[in-house]
């Protein structure tokens, strides 16, 4: 039993790595599928003379040539195997909730609360988290079979809005990070729910009306375009979230909800070009308007902070001695960042990153910067109450020079 606990630590890290492995292989294959086909569908030649062929296309792949037709209603003969596309989308989901409870649920102390936003419990943060993933898709869902779904402009405002709060009430639950995953995780469990709830069923129903001869329930079919046209819309954003761990200045930001609003609507919008462009509508104005506002938020992020650092800091002219500088990194990430971590259920350092010595403070001025003073990402949920003025501390002896002698 001591050995299974003490061995934990790297089964879970291990256990990690494997489901993110499968999570990100599966996704791939979902994603690029689903893009395969749209972009299929958009490039069908459509002055086909064949009767029952509404659309064909050639094309050259790994050492042959594929001829693909389209045909207007369901094959004469069923062929003895039809290919479903499914199994992608269920097991990313299924492996993304398995990751959510591996890395976040697990480490929910660390990850999953940050204090400084709200204070709650782990079992607190485990129901909400559940109650945001699943609630987002009813209420999607009751959208989708309201009458605003006849309305685009009034359906997708109504959904940018809820989106827009989703991400604004999860950044003031959750710690940043995974606020940021959160959001992820509604809008993948909206797509994975679009496939299995309403898509696959349509496409059952239709293979099913062919074998007995009915016509095919045509609203079932409305429905899971409908449905198939917001999963391809949110795939950008969805991609984004799940790489934004690497990007602390959108997270750890103060606006990081505001942020994460942004980046999608450039994502959506970028989509949204490549989909009429798919229609042959070529509306080059939305590129550079999705790229403005990823320069807008470059500046929004930067200037503060320039301005912030040179009126700030250069008023303060006391000087900061190494000595201060090495007793806030032991204390506040040293329990952590240490060869031999102090911080209880730690078997080795995150990463890693180890700051035990002058050396390795030196060594690694940037990323300290990056991480906790450009953003307040470590100590993770400020769990060893790191507080501003030690934090300016830092900031001012990068700014004098990160001088040892002192
Ligand atoms: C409670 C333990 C803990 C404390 C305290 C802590 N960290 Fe970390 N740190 C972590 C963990 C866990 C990770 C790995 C996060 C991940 O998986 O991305 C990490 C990652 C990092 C990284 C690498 C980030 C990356 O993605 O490259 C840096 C740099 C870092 N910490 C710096 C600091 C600094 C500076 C402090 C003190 C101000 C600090 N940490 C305090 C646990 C801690």
């Amino acid at each position: 039993m001591n050995l299974l606990s003490s061995l934990s630590p790297f089964f879970l890290d291990w256990l990690d790595l494997i489901v993110r492995w499968f999570h990100i292989i599966v996704g791939i294959a979902w994603i690029g599928t689903s893009f395969y086909f749209n972009w299929l569908d958009s490039k069908l030649d459509r002055n086909i003379d064949e009767e029952n062929i509404e659309g064909e296309l050639w094309s050259v792949h790994s050492g042959g040539f594929y001829n693909i037709n389209k045909l207007k209603g369901p094959p004469k003969e069923f062929p003895k195997e039809l290919h479903w596309f499914k199994w992608e989308a269920y097991s990313t989901w299924l492996s993304g909730f398995i990751l959510l409870v591996i890395v976040y649920y697990l480490n929910s102390e660390s990850l999953l609360i940050d204090r400084s936003v709200l204070i709650i419990n782990t079992w607190q943060a485990i129901i909400i988290s559940l109650f945001f993933l699943f609630g987002s898709w009813f209420v999607y869902n009751f959208l989708c079979n309201s009458k605003l779904i006849n309305n685009s402009i009034v359906f997708t405002s109504t959904c940018f809005i809820l989106a827009i709060f989703i991400c604004f009430i999860l950044t003031h639950i959750f710690g940043s990070r995974a606020a940021y995953i959160h959001v992820g995780a509604c809008l993948g469990t909206i797509m994975a729910a679009n496939v299995f709830r309403v898509i696959i069923p349509s496409q059952k129903n239709m293979v099913d009306s062919a074998l007995n001869n009915q016509k095919p329930n045509l609203q079932m079919g409305i429905n899971a375009k409908n449905r198939s046209m917001h999963n391809n819309y949110i795939t950008l954003p969805v991609v984004f979230i799940m790489i934004s761990a690497h990007y602390p200045f959108t997270y750890g930001h103060e606006y990081n909800w505001l942020i994460l609003v942004i980046i999608s609507l450039s994502g959506a919008l970028i989509r949204h070009y490549f989909n009429l462009r798919n229609k042959r509508k070529y509306k080059f104005w939305i590129l550079p308007v999705a790229f403005s506002l990823m320069i807008s938020l470059f500046f929004f992020t930067s200037l503060p902070k320039l301005y912030f650092n040179n009126i700030n800091y250069i008023k303060n002219n006391e000087d900061v001695k190494f000595n201060e500088v090495k007793n806030i990194i032991k204390y506040r990430c040293g329990v952590c960042h240490a060869k031999n971590p102090t911080f209880e259920g730690l078997p080795s350092a995150p990463l890693g990153i180890i700051y035990d010595n002058e050396n390795d403070i030196l060594m690694n001025i940037s990323k300290i910067k990056e991480q906790a003073l450009d953003s307040d990402i470590m100590p993770p949920g400020n769990i060893t109450g790191i507080t501003k003025h030690e934090r300016n501390k830092l900031r001012l002896w990068i700014k004098q020079g990160s001088k040892t002698n002192n």
